[in-house]
C-alpha cells in the first residue's frame, strides 16, 4: 500500500467534520459547525452540540466521499477522534465511525484529536523532520510536545498549569463584552491597538517560578491582571481603550509562547517548530512565532487557517501516519476518552 487512503471523522466539540487524505494529499474536507447555536449561551452547550453532530454526521461523511469521488470501498482505513473532548460529542462520531467500519469491513483507528492538530501540518509542509518540537494551542490545551515519531512516540515537554491561551482570550473577551468565542474578536481589535499600552505580566518567565518551569505556561494571572486593570479604569470613570487592551494581551501571550517554544527547540536541538490547534489561527501569535523563528534559525510550520481550527483532515492525516507505520488498528470495541492524555496517540 504505497499511499494509504484514510477517511477522518471529527466530533470533539462543535464541529462535525469528515475528510479524505491519500498519502499527503487532501482529497476532500467537509466541516459543519454548530457554533452559531452556542453563541447566545456564551459557550458550547454539550447537549446541543451532540444533537448537531447526530444530524450532520451522515451528510458530512457522504459529502466527503462524494467530493473525493470515492465510496467506502476505496478507502483503506477509518480514523476518528476518540478524545479529548466532550463525551456526548465524541460518542456520536465514534459510534458512527464504528458503524461504517463494521459495515465496510475496514480497520478503524480511534485517534487523539490534539495529535491530529500536529499531524495536519504534513499536508502543507511534508513529513516531519526527526525529533521535532510542537506547540499545541487550542481552546483546551497549551503544551509543548517532543515528537519523536508522530505515529508511535510523543512526550509532553511542558504544559499550562492553569488556563489554556485560548481560554484566557475567551475569558478576557467576555469581560470586554464580545460574543463567544471571543478569541477572534480580540485578534481583530489587537491589530489596531498599541501592544505596549498596558503592562500585562508574562506568566512563569521570571524568578524562581520561571526557572522551575522553563517550558510550562500560566495564563490565569494574565487574565486577572487585565481584569483588575479594566476594573480600576472603570472605577475612575475612564473609557476602556479596547484596542490597546487586546493588543497588550495578545502581545504578552504571543511573546511567552514564542519564547518558550524557541527555548524548547534549542534544548531539543530541533530546527523546526510545528504549531497546531485553534488558537494558532491568532494573527499576533503567527507573526510573533515567525519573527522569533527567523532570529533563532527555526523553521516555523503553521498551517493555513482552515487547517488550524477543528477539521477532519487532521484526523485522516494522523490515520495515514498510523497505517504507514504499521500500527495495529484499535480494537473495534474501543471506548471514547474525554480526557485522553497527550502522550497517547491512538486507542
Ligand atoms: O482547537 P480549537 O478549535 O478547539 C479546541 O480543540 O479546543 O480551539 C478553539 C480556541 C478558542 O479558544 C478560540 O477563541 C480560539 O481557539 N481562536 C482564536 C482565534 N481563532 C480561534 N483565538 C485568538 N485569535 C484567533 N484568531
Ligand atoms: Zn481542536
Amino acid at each position: 500500500m504505497s499511499e494509504p487512503i484514510v477517511l477522518g471523522i471529527e466530533s470533539t466539540c462543535d464541529e462535525t467534520a469528515a475528510a479524505i487524505v491519500q498519502g499527503r494529499t487532501l482529497r476532500s474536507n467537509v466541516v459543519a459547525s454548530s457554533m452559531e447555536e452556542h453563541a447566545r449561551y456564551g459557550g458550547v452547550i454539550p447537549e446541543i452540540a451532540s444533537r448537531a453532530h447526530a444530524e450532520a454526521f451522515v451528510p458530512c461523511v457522504s459529502k466527503a466521499l462524494a467530493d473525493a469521488d470515492m465510496t467506502l470501498d476505496d478507502i483503506d482505513a477509518i480514523a476518528v477522534s476518540a478524545g479529548p473532548g466532550l463525551a456526548g460529542c465524541l460518542a456520536v462520531g465514534v459510534s458512527g465511525a464504528k458503524a461504517l467500519a463494521w459495515a465496510s469491513g475496514k480497520p478503524i483507528y480511534g485517534i487523539n484529536h490534539v495529535i491530529g492538530h500536529i499531524a495536519v501540518t504534513q499536508l502543507q509542509f511534508g513529513p516531519f523532520p526527526k525529533d521535532t518540537l510542537a506547540l499545541i494551542v487550542s481552546g483546551g490545551h497549551t503544551s509543548l510536545l517532543h515528537v519523536d515519531d508522530v505515529a508511535r512516540h510523543i512526550d509532553v515537554v511542558g504544559t499550562t498549569l492553569d488556563d489554556a491561551a485560548g481560554e484566557c482570550f475567551d475569558k478576557v473577551a467576555r469581560l470586554l463584552g464580545f460574543p463567544y468565542p471571543g478569541g477572534p474578536h480580540i485578534d481583530r481589535h489587537a491589530r489596531q491597538g498599541d501592544p505596549k499600552a498596558i503592562r500585562v505580566p508574562q506568566g512563569l518567565t521570571q524568578g524562581k517560578a520561571g526557572a522551575a518551569h522553563p517550558y510550562d505556561f500560566s495564563f490565569s494571572g494574565v487574565k486577572t491582571a487585565v481584569a483588575r486593570w479594566i476594573e480600576q479604569e472603570q472605577a475612575m470613570g475612564h473609557e476602556i481603550p479596547i484596542d490597546d487592551v487586546c493588543a497588550s494581551l495578545a502581545d504578552s501571550v504571543a511573546t511567552v509562547l514564542a519564547k518558550k517554544a524557541m527555548r524548547g527547540c534549542e534544548q531539543y536541538g530541533s530546527d523546526t517548530l510545528i504549531v497546531g490547534g485553534g488558537f494558532s489561527a491568532n494573527s499576533q501569535l503567527r507573526a510573533k512565532l515567525l519573527e522569533y523563528g527567523r532570529s533563532h534559525g527555526v523553521e516555523v510550520r503553521i498551517p493555513e487557517i482552515k487547517l488550524c481550527t477543528d477539521n477532519g483532515a487532521m484526523v485522516a492525516m494522523l490515520g495515514v501516519n498510523l497505517v504507514e507505520a504499521g500500527v495495529r488498528p484499535s480494537d473495534p470495541g474501543f471506548s471514547i476518552d474525554s480526557a485522553m492524555p497527550l502522550d497517547k496517540i491512538c486507542m
